[in-house]
C-alpha cells in the first residue's frame, strides 16, 4: 500500500482525491471513489443548493463512508450559504479553491475538516498558506475545468520547493504512471478529475461522457466563452479547459459580446454544450466504474514505484 500524509490523515488505501467537479461530481461518484479507498469530493457549483449538498453528501457517505466537498472561494465572498451547508455535513476534506480562503478557514477547522486549496501560482501559495490551509493542491494548466496557466510539472516542482505543507498534484493524472510520477516527485497524492468523467456514476448530460470517450488529447481548449455564455462571473484570471466543439470553433477568440455568446449557446445540443475536460481526455476511452479506475491507478502506481525500490 502506498502510504503518504494524505492516506494517513484521512485513513485512505489509495492516495487519490476524486476532484470536486461542479455539475459532474455528485454523491455517487464521490462515494465510489471513497469506497475504492480514495476520498471522493462533491463539486458544489455556484448554483448548487444547500439541499443538493445535503442529499449528495448522504449518498456519498452511505457508499463510501467519507466525503469531501469542493467550493469556489470567490463565489462565497458575496454569499457564504454554501459554506454553512457544506460544513453541516462534516466533510473530512473541504476544498476552498480559486480565491483567498482566509475568511473561511477557521470555520472549516471548527467543523473538523482538513482544508485544502488549489493553487495556480507561487503567489497563490503564499495567500493560502497565510490563510491557514492544511494541504496545498498544485493545479496545472492541463487540468479540466477552471485552472491557471502553468503546467502541472513546473508548478508542482516550484510549489514543493517552496512550502513545508503537504502538496497534492492536480491536472493530467489519468493512470498509474501519472500518479507514480507525482508521488515520486514528492506529492502526497493525485487529485483526479477528467479520468473519472466518463464513469457511469457521473451526473450531467449523456453527450458529455460520449464526447470525452471520443476526444483525443489535443482536442481541448482553454477558454472563457462558456462562462460568458452562461453568465458565470468567474474572475478573469481563470479560464476553463473544455473539449473543443462547434461552439468553441465558432466563438473562442472571436471577440463576440456576451449577448451574442449567450444567444448562440444551447446546452441541449451535444455539439454546442460545454464539456469541461482536461488534456488527459485522450486516455479516457471507455465508460468504466469509478472504483475500478481508482483501484487500478493505485495498484499500477505502486508497481511502478516498486521498480525503483
Ligand atoms: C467538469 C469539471 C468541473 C470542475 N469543477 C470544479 C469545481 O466545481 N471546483 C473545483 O475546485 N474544481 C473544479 N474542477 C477542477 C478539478 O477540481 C481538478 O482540478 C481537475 O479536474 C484536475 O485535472 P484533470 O481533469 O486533468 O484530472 C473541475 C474540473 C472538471 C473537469
Amino acid at each position: 500500500m502506498l502510504s503518504t500524509w494524505l492516506t494517513e490523515k484521512l485513513g485512505l488505501q489509495v492516495p487519490i482525491v476524486g476532484a470536486p467537479m461542479g455539475g459532474r461530481a455528485g454523491g455517487k461518484l464521490a462515494g465510489e471513489v471513497s469506497r475504492a479507498g480514495g476520498i471522493g469530493m462533491l463539486g458544489a457549483a455556484r448554483y448548487a443548493t444547500p439541499d443538493w449538498i445535503a442529499a449528495e453528501a448522504a449518498v456519498a457517505r452511505a457508499l463510501g463512508g467519507k466525503v469531501g466537498i469542493g467550493l469556489m472561494t470567490w463565489a462565497l465572498d458575496d454569499d457564504d450559504t454554501l459554506l454553512g451547508a457544506a460544513l453541516e455535513q462534516r466533510p473530512e476534506l473541504l476544498s476552498l479553491s480559486f480565491g483567498d480562503p482566509a475568511p473561511y478557514v477557521d470555520r472549516a477547522h471548527a467543523a473538523g475538516a482538513i482544508v485544502c486549496s488549489q493553487v495556480n501560482t507561487l503567489e497563490d501559495l503564499r495567500v493560502v498558506e497565510a490563510a491557514g490551509v492544511d494541504l496545498i493542491v498544485a493545479q496545472g494548466h492541463e487540468a479540466g475545468g477552471h485552472t491557471g496557466h502553468i503546467g502541472t510539472l513546473p508548478l508542482l516542482q516550484e510549489i514543493l520547493e517552496s512550502t513545508k505543507l503537504p502538496v497534492v498534484a492536480a491536472g493530467g493524472i489519468a493512470n498509474g504512471r501519472g500518479l507514480a510520477a507525482v508521488l515520486a516527485a514528492g506529492a502526497v497524492g493525485g487529485w483526479v478529475g477528467t479520468a473519472l468523467l466518463a464513469s457511469p456514476e457521473t451526473i450531467g448530460p449523456d453527450y458529455a461522457r460520449d464526447a470525452l470517450i471520443q476526444a483525443r488529447g489535443a482536442e481541448t481548449v482553454y477558454t472563457s466563452v462558456f462562462d460568458q455564455a452562461r453568465s458565470q462571473p468567474w474572475p478573469e484570471r481563470w479560464g476553463g479547459r473544455a473539449l473543443a466543439n462547434d461552439y468553441t470553433e465558432r466563438w473562442h477568440g472571436a471577440g463576440a459580446s456576451t449577448d451574442e455568446l449567450a444567444a448562440a449557446y444551447d446546452p441541449t445540443d451535444p455539439n454546442v454544450g460545454v464539456v469541461y475536460a482536461g488534456q488527459v481526455a485522450g486516455l479516457v476511452n471507455a465508460s468504466e466504474p469509478a472504483g475500478d479506475i481508482v483501484r487500478r491507478m493505485g495498484s499500477e502506481a505502486e508497481a511502478l514505484l516498486r521498480r525503483w525500490g
